[in-house]
């Protein structure tokens, strides 16, 4: 396997730290604050894990916590200055309250600048930590207990190396019926405009008999949707192919659901799309960033494939999987993104009939080769394009959605929603509403009666 694996002997160091700092911290809550993606929500689990370890009792209330800890996502800048001004709430809070700690964490803290930035701004964070520190989370504890000043865990090594794979670490989930499993970290592509790979480092791959003790556990122990998770998972290098990991992940017996996230175009195989329409526990959905559908653009963002491969490959995946959702990226006002090539993104939308777009205005990163490009493009016409893609994935995403009308659907229930709906969510990710109570982490039938762009509702037939 790829990635240097944390030694056990660290791993019992780190268990032995925390038995010595739980008299001290016994009973004191602690709080979580995450932000980004599921890859920084599966970390928060693996932080909140260490934390109980340490003897912290974990809350959802920061205003009963006295530990907060903020876990940053550096993607697009606006995520970045709501973490800010999440830290900033806290600082009256911290000169009344002396003992309360304030600890940043995720891709934030990985970059340089944003770390000198908290430092001189932020005087009331107490610690910073990297991506690749989490299992030492009880040595970060024992430092914050006896420390005088400011301090961070950042790893020294130079770009390229940084990054280790710890097994053996507790994990508080936050759900007793889905569950993310890391299949790797880090990512090696380098899309131009993409902060991913400068924050967290090159990819390593788990070995795949960790990833599969981890999922058996909790098929065993009642889990019913389990994601695996990686930058890039499909470049997965832990023993097998991706492909033949989440076959393996899916196989062991009994009703539960294995999906995974992200795929890159370029590496998504035909045998991980034959994988998912043979195996009956591989959900069918296909999550497949695009981005763009000009190949100038594509090629500026060194996303190495076509728009026409694309479309094969979109075709492969809606022809071999039935019932399939086809999911995607798209990011609007790209450097030197024309009118033109905005037109090719729309026509291929068209074309294809995603399920689902997350789109995303371009947001350049400090460090990134795209930030560096010529011609960024003003934000009322991102705005603009931003506008029309969803008007016209609107449109799409409610014909496609009609389709199911009249149809059953299995659908793994999240019980009532915060708005008092009874939901949960199909094979192909969707949310279904219904009309019956049914025990959140049960399946149950649901003939689909009414279909929004966004969500299915129906009746429970069983
Ligand atoms: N600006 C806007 N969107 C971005 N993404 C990644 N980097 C940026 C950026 N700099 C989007 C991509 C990716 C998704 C997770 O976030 O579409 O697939
Ligand atoms: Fe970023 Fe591209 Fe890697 Fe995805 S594949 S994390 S967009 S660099």
């Amino acid at each position: 396997m790829s990635g240097c694996v944390v030694p056990e002997s660290e791993i019992a160091r780190q268990y032995s730290i925390a038995e010595s700092v739980r008299p001290m911290v016994a009973g004191t809550k602690a709080c979580i604050i995450t932000f980004g993606c599921q890859q920084n929500e599966a970390d928060s689990e693996r932080i909140a894990g260490a934390l109980r370890l340490c003897g912290y009792e974990m809350t959802e209330s920061p205003d009963e916590a006295k530990l907060i800890i903020i876990n940053t996502c550096a993607v697009r800048e606006h995520a970045e200055i709501r973490a800010l001004s999440e830290a900033g709430q806290f600082k009256n809070r911290k000169e009344r309250e002396r003992d309360l700690k304030i600890g940043l964490c995720g891709c934030m803290a990985q970059q340089a600048h944003r770390r000198e930035q908290i430092y001189k701004s932020y005087p009331y964070v107490d610690f910073v930590f990297g991506t690749d520190m989490h299992h030492r989370v009880p040595e970060i504890i024992k430092t914050m207990l006896g420390a005088k000043k400011r301090f961070s865990f950042i790893s020294e090594k130079p770009h390229g190396e940084f990054g280790v794979v710890s097994e053996g670490m507790p994990v508080l989930r936050e759900s007793g019926y889905r569950a993310w499993v890391s299949a790797m970290y880090g990512c090696d592509n380098f899309c131009t405009y993409c902060v991913v790979p400068h924050a967290r480092g090159h990819e390593r791959s788990r070995a795949k008999e960790d990833v599969l003790y981890e999922a058996k556990s909790l098929v065993e122990s009642g889990y019913k949707d389990i994601t695996l998770l990686g930058q890039n998972v499909n470049s997965y290098k832990g023993g097998c192919s991706f492909a033949e990991l989440l076959d393996a992940a899916a196989s062991f017996g009994g009703e539960y659901r294995v999906r995974f996230m992200t795929s890159h175009p370029k590496d998504a195989s035909s045998e991980l799309v034959d994988v998912i329409a043979h195996n009956p526990n591989v959900a069918h959905h296909f999550h497949l960033p695009v981005q763009s559908g000009a190949d100038r653009v594509l090629k500026l963002m060194n996303r190495r494939y076509t728009r026409a491969q694309y479309v094969e490959k979109a075709r492969e995946i809606k022809e071999k999987i039935k019932d399939v959702s086809l999911t995607t990226d798209i990011i609007c006002g790209f450097p030197g993104e024309t009118d033109a090539d905005f037109e090719q993104t729309l026509s291929l939308v068209r074309e294809i009939g995603f399920d689902m777009i997350f789109t995303f205005i371009y947001s350049p990163r400090p460090g990134t080769a795209a930030a560096k490009m010529e011609g960024q493009t003003p934000r009322a016409v991102s705005n603009a394009r931003f506008a029309a893609l969803s008007e016209a994935e609107n449109a799409i995403a409610q014909s496609i959605n009609d389709k199911y009308l009249g149809k059953t659907l299995r659908v793994l229930s999240d019980g009532m929603n915060k708005n008092g709906v009874y939901a949960g969510r199909s094979t192909q990710n969707k949310i279904v509403t219904f009309d019956k109570p049914v025990p959140a982490g049960e399946f149950t039938n649901v003939k689909i009666i009414t279909a929004g762009g966004y969500a299915l509702s129906g009746e429970v037939t069983e």
